[in-house]
């Protein structure tokens, strides 16, 4: 007999919060599952409005929730031309979801030495379109997301398991790596005051 896992249907952000929650509690993360319940929310801005910040030089990342220690999830918001440097997960899954505008996401493997002549390899370029999820973690290689567009911004909706707090990010010429602390713009709708002016990665 087959069995057949049900797949719940989240129709609000709260609803979805909730059941990460639920799936979050096993420490075993089912990749497939949490990517189908990513794709089963269908945005709404007037949900995640007040978790959209953002800044006129830089991405910005705006923690949303703290999934009990499990996950971090975050908004982050891209203004035009706005693109993260190439990095790693620290060993962390990453699940990343389109909730406004577009997004291209640039992968790369990793680099072979510590420096090398030839630059860093590109392995595939993906377009992210409203709705949209994708899955990234270390043993399938590094990215780089661009908001390609010179005229709109775009807001993704970002899970990482476990929650980290430095990454390494690596120069696309040579594959050097330093290592980069990834702050919060904003946690919970409230700008994070004293913090750094910008992400510093
Ligand atoms: C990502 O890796 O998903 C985007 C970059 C970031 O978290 O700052």
């Amino acid at each position: 007999m087959d069995v057949v896992t049900q797949m719940p249907q989240v129709a609000t952000l709260d609803d979805l919060i909730q059941e990460l929650h639920k799936v979050f509690d096993s420490d075993e993360v089912n990749v497939e599952y949490v990517y189908n319940l990513l794709a089963s929310y269908k945005s709404n801005p007037v949900e995640w409005k007040k978790f959209a910040k953002f800044d006129r030089y830089k991405y910005t990342r705006n923690l949303v929730d703290e999934g009990n220690g499990k996950f971090n999830l975050m908004l982050l918001c891209w203004g035009p031309s706005h693109t993260s440097t190439i990095h790693d997960h620290a060993d962390a899954h990453c699940f990343m979801k389109m909730l406004e505008g577009s997004l291209q996401e640039v992968r790369f493997e990793w680099p072979k030495g510590d420096e090398t002549e030839e630059g860093m390899v590109e392995i595939d370029r993906n377009i992210l379109k409203l709705n949209g999820v994708c899955y990234i973690n270390d043993s399938l290689g590094l990215h780089r997301v661009e908001n390609a567009s010179h005229s709109e911004g775009a807001v993704s909706l970002h899970l990482y398991c476990p929650p980290f707090s430095a990454c390494q990010i690596f120069d696309e010429r040579t594959g050097k790596k330093m290592k980069c602390p990834v702050t919060f713009w904003s946690k919970f709708g409230k700008k994070v005051e004293n913090g750094p002016p910008k992400s510093a990665c």
